[in-house]
């Protein structure tokens, strides 16, 4: 049943603990028996000097993509937004595939940038939040201090659920508002073992604060959660699993169930018979012999049964999904039956590209599936100049698989790409020589990112006639601006108001 299902994200700034939360949500939904194994792989992970060669062993290595448990009857899903060095437009789409997110903050460090970056991404689509602030058991900052952070800087309203007794050295617990009671560490390790203090003696200093903080902020509203208006905060310890069990039970109890997906045509609901889903993620192997790729599709409506004859928006003429992968935490199974809100990975040769519809009977054509404005741009230069055609080819299959996105100045031969992470540049390299035959380098390109330019053909040609340096088409022809800074996009959205300079683009 689709309300049994709660489809999310954690986004977070590298550091934060989302690795170790992960691995203690898994935990605790009963997904891994082994403690430390997700750890173990976030480490490999990062330490990973070489991840090509590793992911080329491997062949496709998805399994981490999406983790699922289950708990009280309700079914987690939880796909992992890609951070470190491995950060790239996948780990923006995958937040076009969830319903809610938590996000994690260092409770000595506040709001860091990728946080806001991919808060930005879930405001995009009014996703709704639930902030954790982590590492209580260690000094942090000032706890009135980091919900005014997260109430200014993301423009929030805020509303904590629960409050930490100290911090660092002085740490006695975490008061839950709702009960009264307060959580207490236990043992040597000073971890949350599930001694639960339902009488607690506050000392005095604490206890004001937290009637205080309770009163200075907005009681929790599940429907202000829900439209994306306000977070609950939790505080907590991953390490010390405090508050991991309040973040399943937030998730289960307040995160949306499938929400109905946006199409040109009106929202899809997940009630609907007909099958439909749209890729949000495509995973190449490696391997330049195998050419398979894994298409990520979350499913917006009706049950899916193994076999099922699907028909991707961008093709046009139906797929057998014969072998879908179902997630779960440590194993990938066949899938025999997914309901709204799962995740199947559909093997396939390329066919299948970020942002298809998938449907039944063809008649479903999902939007907001955006692309990101890149954060890196380089030029791109040929080994070999007889190559141009083939870099081309190469260069729009790949932007439209979503690995890179090409621009193509109007002024000069040299095509710039861009991306949000570095990685995605070696993939493409690597992708370029094994699949295409294309031996190339990337130089660097005078511009900071880009934005989608859009407003009424006459203010457009002015503008064109007097930027053209800075002016690209996209790989669909859509003009797009260079800009050697965000000073810069500024400056230009200040003196071209008629113009909107966005850093997202529809597809
Ligand atoms: P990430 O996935 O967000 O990058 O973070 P990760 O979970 O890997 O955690 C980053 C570091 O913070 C790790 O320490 C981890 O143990 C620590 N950490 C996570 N949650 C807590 C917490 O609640 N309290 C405290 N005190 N530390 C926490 P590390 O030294 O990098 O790794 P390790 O060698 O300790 O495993």
């Amino acid at each position: 049943m689709a309300s049994e299902r709660r489809t999310f994200a954690i986004i977070s700034h590298p550091d934060a603990g989302k690795t170790t939360l992960t691995e203690k949500l898994l935990l605790t939904g009963g997904a891994i028996h082994l403690a430390g194994e997700v750890k173990a792989r976030g480490q490999a992970r990062r330490a990973r000097s070489d991840w090509m060669k590793i992911e080329q062993q491997r062949g496709i290595s998805v399994t981490s993509s999406v983790m699922t448990f289950e708990r009280d009857g309700i079914t987690f899903n939880l796909l992992d937004t890609p951070g470190h060095e491995d950060f790239s437009e996948d780990t923006y789409r995958t937040l076009t595939a969830v319903d809610s997110a938590i996000m994690v903050i260092d409770a000595a460090k506040g709001i860091e940038p990728q946080t806001r970056k991919l808060f930005e991404v879930c405001r995009l689509r009014s996703v709704p939040i639930i902030t954790f602030v982590n590492k209580v058991d260690r000094e942090g900052r000032d706890p009135f201090e980091l919900i005014d952070e997260v109430a200014d800087m993301l423009a929030l309203d805020v509303s904590p659920m629960s409050w930490p007794i100290g911090m660092g050295g002085q740490f006695e617990g975490i008061l839950d508002y709702a009960t009264g009671h307060v959580a207490r560490p236990e043992g040597g390790s000073r971890e949350f073992l599930g001694k639960i203090d339902e009488d607690p003696a506050i000392p005095d200093d604490f206890a004001e604060q937290a009637e205080l903080a309770r009163e200075a902020y907005p009681d929790f509203d599940i429907d202000a959660y829900r439209g994306g208006d306000l977070t609950p905060v939790f505080f907590g310890s991953a390490l010390k699993n405090f508050g991991v069990v309040q973040m399943i039970e937030a998730i289960a109890n307040y995160a949306p169930p499938p929400r109905p997906q946006p199409t040109d045509d009106g929202e899809v609901q997940p009630g609907r018979d007909e099958v439909s889903g749209f890729i949000f993620k495509v995973q190449a192997n490696m391997d330049p012999q195998h050419r398979d790729r894994i298409a990520f599709m979350r499913l917006v409506s009706g049950t899916f049964k193994r076999g099922m004859k699907l028909t991707p928006s961008g093709l046009g003429k139906p797929i057998a999904v014969h072998s879908p992968i179902l997630f779960f935490a440590q194993d990938r199974e066949i899938a025999d039956t997914a309901e709204p809100g799962d995740i199947i990975g559909i093997p396939n040769h390329g066919t299948l590209r970020v942002g298809d519809s998938l449907s039944e009977k063809n008649d479903i054509r999902f939007t907001g599936l955006p692309n990101f404005a890149p954060e890196i741009l380089r030029r791109v230069v040929l080994r070999d100049p007889t190559k141009t055609k083939q870099l081309r080819k190469a260069l729009d299959d790949l932007s439209e698989e979503g690995v890179i996105q090409v621009f193509y100045p109007e002024i000069g031969a040299q095509w710039i790409i861009g991306v949000v992470g570095q990685l995605q540049l070696e993939v493409l390299i690597s992708r370029l020589s094994a699949e295409y035959k294309v031996e190339a380098v990337l130089e660097a390109a005078p511009f900071a990112t880009a934005r989608w330019i859009k407003g009424d053909a006459a203010a457009m040609a002015e503008f064109e006639s007097f930027n053209r340096p800075n002016l690209a088409k996209d790989r669909d022809g859509d003009l797009v601006f260079l800009a050697k800074s965000p000073w810069d996009v500024n400056y230009q959205q200040e003196k071209n108001p008629k113009l909107t300079f966005g850093a997202t683009k529809e597809r």
